[in-house]
């Protein structure tokens, strides 16, 4: 078969990685890839355009796309591609609101019953300031649109709260605000397959989402993350029942055939597991993290997923865990400085180094983004995984590099107790 990669980012670094050791793959593609991603595939020029690259793959006979990131999915990729009857891991315009809207997710939540944080949604400023005065804080205001992960602001002020409504709603273009109530408990992320008919978590993970250790400092797309999380399993019986077989029976009767990944960002709290977020598709770096851990085919199963046949599937996974460890580029988020000349050294037994931001730049190896480079670190426990890791980065030549030296520090907690 001829597998095609859409993305740039670690995530679609793991996907390739996993998606070349199964014996279904001829040829691998990676649109538009990086830097790390030629080794594996044929590197495809891509600018974001989603109708081209659907033309593209339909020209050179793609017979499976597998999409990582969410804005081409939002912008449509699978339908282009279904439209053209080529095959597609990813969900379709439709169904991929669930991350595009915060407001349709929200609202699907309510209609079904799903567990997350009480809310409202806002378009008029005033009205939303109101709102505002009248919860007070805690409180946590959610860009209703796509924001790379950075349109939340978790206030413990209200100075703090109406500046994030006002940057939301102030915009020319005119924008949508979520304002929900605060919720207390650990993290963790579940990720899961579907097909719309059936569907298959995978192996709980935990993503570490501010700049610096602790937890402190801005919120980033993510700076590390392990797995398997240690998740009770009655716990994530309750993910399966009261969260993910609700959203997928609420979006059939909606009339959404959803085929892909859907990743559920929940907060364990007293009451039990809620949902502060949904995505479309897998998380980054939670995928560097788990997909390791994968014993199973990945492309037998998205294929099963792009197909409608994932009923009856078991996946297999490996023993042991695996920590990852995002490396990024100073000024990350705000504005990472780029062209800065990298040397990585090939890693060790037990670890994987997959490229985020990274291009190359007559011959040598630069970054080109905010999060660069992924360590990833995999052992008989989480200890271990993360001492690989750990022990490796020293190694990296990366001046001025950012990264958590505190990876895993929950997950490790959570072990114990
Ligand atoms: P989201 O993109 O919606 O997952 O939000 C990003 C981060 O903001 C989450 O990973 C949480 O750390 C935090 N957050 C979001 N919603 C809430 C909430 N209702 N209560 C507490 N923290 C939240
Ligand atoms: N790691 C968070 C996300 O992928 O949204």
């Amino acid at each position: 078969m001829r597998v095609l990669v859409v993305g740039s980012g670690g995530r679609e670094h793991a996907l390739l990685w996993k998606a070349a050791q199964s014996p279904l793959v001829k040829r691998l593609y990676a649109a538009p890839g990086n830097a790390g991603m030629e080794a594996l595939a044929e590197l495809v020029p891509w600018g974001g355009d989603v109708e081209a690259l659907a033309e593209w793959a339909f020209s050179e006979g793609i017979d499976l796309a597998l999409v990582g990131p969410e804005a081409p999915l939002v912008e449509g990729i699978a339908d282009a591609f279904l439209e053209r009857g080529l095959l597609v891991f990813g969900p379709t315009q439709k169904a991929a609101m669930i991350e595009g809207s915060k407001a349709f997710a929200k609202g699907l939540m309510e209609r079904y019953g799903i567990p997350t944080a009480r809310y409202r949604v806002f378009q008029e400023p005033l009205e939303a300031l109101e709102y505002l005065e009248a919860v007070g804080v805690p409180v946590v205001v959610k860009d209703s649109g796509l924001a790379a992960g950075k349109g939340v602001t978790v206030a413990f002020d209200l100075h703090t709260a109406k500046q994030a409504v006002a940057n939301i709603l102030n915009r020319a273009e005119g924008g949508e605000v979520v304002i929900e109530e605060y919720l207390e408990g650990e993290e963790a992320t579940v990720l899961a397959l579907t097909d719309g008919e059936e569907i298959l978590p995978l192996l709980p993970s935990q993503d570490h989402k501010r700049l610096l250790d602790g937890d402190q400092g801005p919120m980033t797309g993510g700076m590390g993350a392990v797995a398997p999380y240690p998740m009770p399993p009655e716990t994530l019986k309750r993910v399966e029942e009261e969260i993910l077989r609700p959203l997928l029976r609420g979006l059939r009767a909606e009339g959404v055939v959803y085929r892909g990944v859907v990743y559920a960002g929940l907060m364990l709290t007293r009451e039990g597991p809620k949902v502060l977020e949904f995505n479309a598709r897998f998380g980054d770096p939670e995928a560097q993290a788990v997909l390791p851990l994968l014993e199973s085919d990945l492309v037998e199963l998205a294929l099963k997923v792009a197909e409608g046949r994932l009923a009856g599937t078991r996946l297999s996974w490996k023993e042991g865990a695996a920590a990852c460890v995002v490396l990024a580029a100073p000024g990350y988020p705000e504005s990472p400085r780029k062209g800065i000349p990298l040397e990585v050294p090939e890693p060790p037994e037990g670890v994987l180094v997959f490229h985020a931001g990274t291009r190359r730049e007559a011959g040598r190896l630069v970054s080109a983004g905010g999060r660069v480079l992924n360590v990833v670190g995999l052992g008989r426990d989480l200890g271990e995984a993360l001492e690989r890791a750990y022990r490796f980065i020293p190694e990296v030549h990366f001046p001025g590099v950012v990264y958590r030296r505190d990876i895993g520090y929950r997950a490790l907690r959570g072990s114990r107790a």
